[in-house]
């Protein structure tokens, strides 16, 4: 029986870790082309005389990318993430199905949610560098108690849940908002549901857990960072389009913003991932975030786990299998 062939792209050596010992099952009718490549519409040519395309959350099937791969005869988008705001759904519908993994490790993203947390408001990748270089003294490394004060959780998902849970450990106040609130969870939890508004007015810490879709979309702008306390610390581990970057920018230099960790950057998909040290910094937005010091910001790494990343290459391979053996699409993104 003929192979069924897929183009990898945008792969890591940790891909290949992870996917390799997988598809020597002899079962598995699945021939995997690795390409470093992005898919972009100027890339998606290379899918040609493959059957499916696995993509990962920086490339992009836009309108002109969807019809190529449509051109091409590629029949399922397999996603390697849970998000899937780089997918144009209108442009696939009907066309291409596309599937995701929909729950790889919400632990992992959770405890990196708290850890950049924790970090920002004790000062620990300040002391780390200070201390290496000779400098033991405290001055400007004073933080706060988290016992007592008020966490906002904005998208009570999977990960969302998680990260309250954690927090409620530490004998945090925590509040939450969602359009379709687990009232059952939220009082088994003793987390209490509010409107946005008054999340956004209450917490000393905000933390998103919500997709980016283009209702979400800067979420986080002018009038809601207004609206914060002062000396609030914002993290972001969900996608960086929910927060309008110019205007967190602005909030910072004005001070009223105590930290800002983040995962996740609006315009990432220039940058994130790859290694650009040897360059100067062309996003001026993302190089003037990191002259702050209380902004924290990583490469997307929330996920990046042992755990994540078997679970990613379980789930994808499955995802294919069941796709071109037996036609279904039980993690199927469907347009809403
Ligand atoms: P989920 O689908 O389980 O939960 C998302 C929740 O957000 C849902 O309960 C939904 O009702 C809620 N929501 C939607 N719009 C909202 C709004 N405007 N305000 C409040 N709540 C809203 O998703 P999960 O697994 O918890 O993941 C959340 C997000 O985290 C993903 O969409 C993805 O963008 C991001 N993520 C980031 C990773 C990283 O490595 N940084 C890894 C995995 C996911």
């Amino acid at each position: 029986m003929n192979k069924i062939k897929i183009a990898f792209f945008d792969t890591k050596p940790y891909d290949r870790f992870y996917f390799e010992p997988l598809l020597q099952e002899p079962a598995l009718n699945l021939h995997v082309k690795f390409l470093q490549a992005r898919l972009t519409a100027d890339t998606a040519a290379l899918a040609g005389g493959f059957d499916g395309v696995c993509i990962f959350v920086n490339d992009t099937v836009d309108a002109t990318a969807a019809e190529i791969l449509h051109r091409l005869g590629i029949k399922l988008i397999a996603l390697r993430s849970a998000g899937f705001n780089n997918v144009d759904l209108e442009a696939i519908r009907g066309k291409i199905p596309a599937v995701r993994v929909p729950a790889y490790s919400p632990h992992a993203v959770a405890e990196y949610a708290v850890s950049l947390l924790l970090t920002l408001n004790r000062k620990t990748h300040k002391a780390y560098s200070r201390i290496r270089d000779g400098n033991f003294s405290l001055v400007g490394l004073e933080g706060a108690v988290l016992h007592g004060k008020t966490v906002g959780i904005i998208g009570t998902g999977l990960i969302g849940r998680i990260t309250a849970e954690i927090l409620r450990g530490f004998g945090m106040e925590v509040i939450a908002s969602d359009p379709y609130p687990q009232t059952e969870w939220a009082a088994a939890h003793g987390v209490q549901y509010t409107e946005r508004a008054d999340l956004l007015r209450r917490s000393d810490i905000i933390s998103l857990h919500c997709p980016l879709t283009p209702e979400n979309r800067r979420l986080i702008g002018r009038e809601a960072l207004a609206s914060m306390k002062s000396g609030v610390i914002i993290i972001n581990t969900g996608r960086g389009g929910l927060i309008d970057t110019r205007a967190l920018i602005k909030a910072l230099k004005e001070n009223r913003i105590g930290g800002a960790g983040l995962d996740v950057y609006e315009e990432e998909d220039g940058y994130f991932f790859e290694d650009h040290s040897g360059e100067v910094i062309q996003d001026d937005m993302l190089a003037r975030l990191l002259t702050f010091p209380n902004v924290l910001i990583t490469s997307h790494q929330a996920f990046f786990t042992h755990e994540a990343l078997q679970e990613i290459a379980k789930t994808t391979l499955e995802n294919f299998r069941l796709f071109f053996e037996k036609g279904e699409l039980p993690n199927e993104i469907k347009v809403q």
